[in-house]
């Protein structure tokens, strides 16, 4: 595989190579393979990187292309990446250990609408005229940021790339991307890919590397004018006190523990399937997972017996085969912080129903099985921390005001599910919860309209939705015209 992966930094529309000549290996989990060498972008690369985006924003091919051309250009980027779903999936699969149909038949699909539905915003991005006192005439102009670095986590590599680069792009901005050191191949094809469309040089730059130099070097230049970040909460802090110094505009979409709340007068089988795929799809590692499920005592014994049927029911196996539910947990590394939850767990007393063993797939690979803990307390570790892999803590609750306050009693706020049949108590349990997303009698849904993001420590700034794109991607002007002279 390695001789048709795109291992080297893109920068400026041209394959190159480190400065320092550094490369690190990325691998298959489910294998344990080095599928590339990747070139390891350090501070010097950055700053090439920054050159090339400076230039863009500077050459009349970016700054002065018309938003119809913009907007076309981005339609036939979704259209290249559709045209090429079955290799692109096959590369997400390879590098991150995700099922493949995951990656074909969600992921990819919802990375080209996503494309298709920030090309219809690239023309309507617009200004306002405003009545003013005096002989004035005044009107805003929405004009792009400049150059935005965008820092993107391993659970869904070009999916979440995807969420920041298309309404960047659509912008009007010039775009430096910095995937995850785990995942960085996906990436670089998208770099790849706009090229081919047509996208100018310096437009969009892709610099594999580490964190606190690629990503650190990123964040303090002075030459980068906003960071869109998605990663963990631990990060999003060192993130924002880096961009200070330069007072960058700076957007985090960090971690979750997010509640999934089953009230006794639900349909018990929606809520279990539901609190199954909540926690179970994309192995857990999901901001969004829903890793905290928050049942009525009247109901509990119940759900966590078919909770625990279900999760048995999850496959572990080859990401490539289409009976496979659960795919390798993306590192060594990360199985290493999954297991030692799972222990943690135990430890403090919570009563492991069923999974929590870590395997392998034909003697190889990082795999885990789904795990359920159930007689949860509110206070454990495991029901505070984000675990990121297949892991749900089932805690009971007593009326609608403990099921409000235990799923508050959190710092993060990325997401909740609610189940129940009773509509008042709904949208009741919708306004009360302290979450950026509310799902009613369903889990995980996206949309490339629908805005995400964080309350609390879960980050700000929202990703999808042309409004949140407006709010992130460009930035106003004020002009005032003198009417009586
Ligand atoms: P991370 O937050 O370290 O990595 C995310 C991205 O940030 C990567 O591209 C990384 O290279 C970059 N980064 C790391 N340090 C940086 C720095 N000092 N300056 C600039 N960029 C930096 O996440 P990691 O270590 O891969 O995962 C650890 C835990 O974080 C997971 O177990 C999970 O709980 C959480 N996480 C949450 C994610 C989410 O989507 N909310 C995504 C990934 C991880
Ligand atoms: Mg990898």
């Amino acid at each position: 595989m390695s001789d048709a992966v795109r291992n080297r930094l893109w920068i400026a529309n041209e394959w190159v190579d480190a400065r320092a000549g550094e490369t690190f290996p990325t691998t298959n989990p489910a294998t344990g393979e080095v599928i590339a060498h990747v070139a390891e972008a350090r501070a010097e690369d950055v700053d090439a990187a920054v050159e090339a985006a400076r230039g863009a924003m500077a050459d009349p091919a970016w700054r002065r292309m018309g938003p119809h051309e913009r907007s076309r250009l981005l339609w036939k980027l979704a259209d290249a990446l559709e045209a090429d779903a079955d290799a692109i999936a096959a590369l997400e699969t390879a590098d991150n250990g995700k099922p493949y149909f995951e990656s074909r038949k969600v992921d990819l699909p919802s990375i080209v609408e996503n494309f298709r539905y920030f090309a219809g915003m690239a023309d309507k991005v617009q200004g306002a005229t405003i009545p003013v006192s005096g002989p004035f005439f005044n009107y805003t102009l929405r004009e792009p940021v400049g150059v935005v670095g965008i820092i993107t986590p391993w659970n869904f590599p070009l999916s979440l790339a995807a969420w920041k680069v298309a309404p960047a792009l659509a912008c009007g901005n010039a775009v430096i991307l910095k995937p995850a050191e785990q995942t960085p191949l996906t990436a670089l094809r998208l770099g790849e890919l706009a090229a081919e469309v047509g996208f100018p040089p310096g437009a969009l730059n892709v610099v594999p590397g580490f964190g606190p130099t690629a990503g650190s070097a990123l964040v303090r230049h002075p030459g980068v004018d906003a960071i869109a970040f998605t990663g963990s909460t631990e990060v999003g802090r060192i993130v924002m006190r880096e961009a200070a110094e330069t007072l960058k505009k700076v957007s985090l979409e960090l971690g979750g523990k997010s509640p999934n709340i089953v009230f006794a007068d639900a349909s018990l089988k929606d809520a279990v399937r539901g609190a199954s795929t909540g926690i179970f799809y994309g192995m857990g590692e999901v901001c969004a997972a829903g890793s905290r499920v928050l049942v009525e005592r009247a109901v509990y014994g119940d759900f966590v017996a078919q909770l625990a049927a279900r999760a048995e029911k999850m496959t572990v196996g080859d990401p490539m085969e289409s009976t496979t539910r659960l795919g390798a947990i993306v590192s060594e590394e990360q199985l290493d912080r999954v297991m030692s939850y799972v222990e943690v767990g135990k430890r403090e007393g919570a009563r492991l129903v069923t999974g929590g063993e870590r395997t392998t797939v034909n003697g190889k690979g990082n795999f885990v099985t789904a795990t359920v803990f159930a007689e949860v307390e509110p206070t454990m570790k495991i029901a505070q921390e984000e675990i990121f892999g297949p892991v749900v803590a089932v805690i009971p609750f007593e009326d609608l005001d403990d099921a409000v306050a235990k799923a508050n009693e959190t710092i993060y706020g990325l997401a909740a599910g609610i189940w129940t049949r009773d509509v008042g108590k709904a949208h009741r349990v919708a306004s009360e919860i302290q979450a950026g997303t509310v799902w009613i009698n369903t889990y995980n849904q996206y949309d490339s309209g629908s805005p995400f993001g964080g309350y609390k420590q879960s980050g700000f700034g929202r990703d999808l939705g042309w409004e949140a794109a407006l709010e992130k991607y460009t930035q106003v002007k004020s002009v005032w015209v003198a009417l009586d002279r």
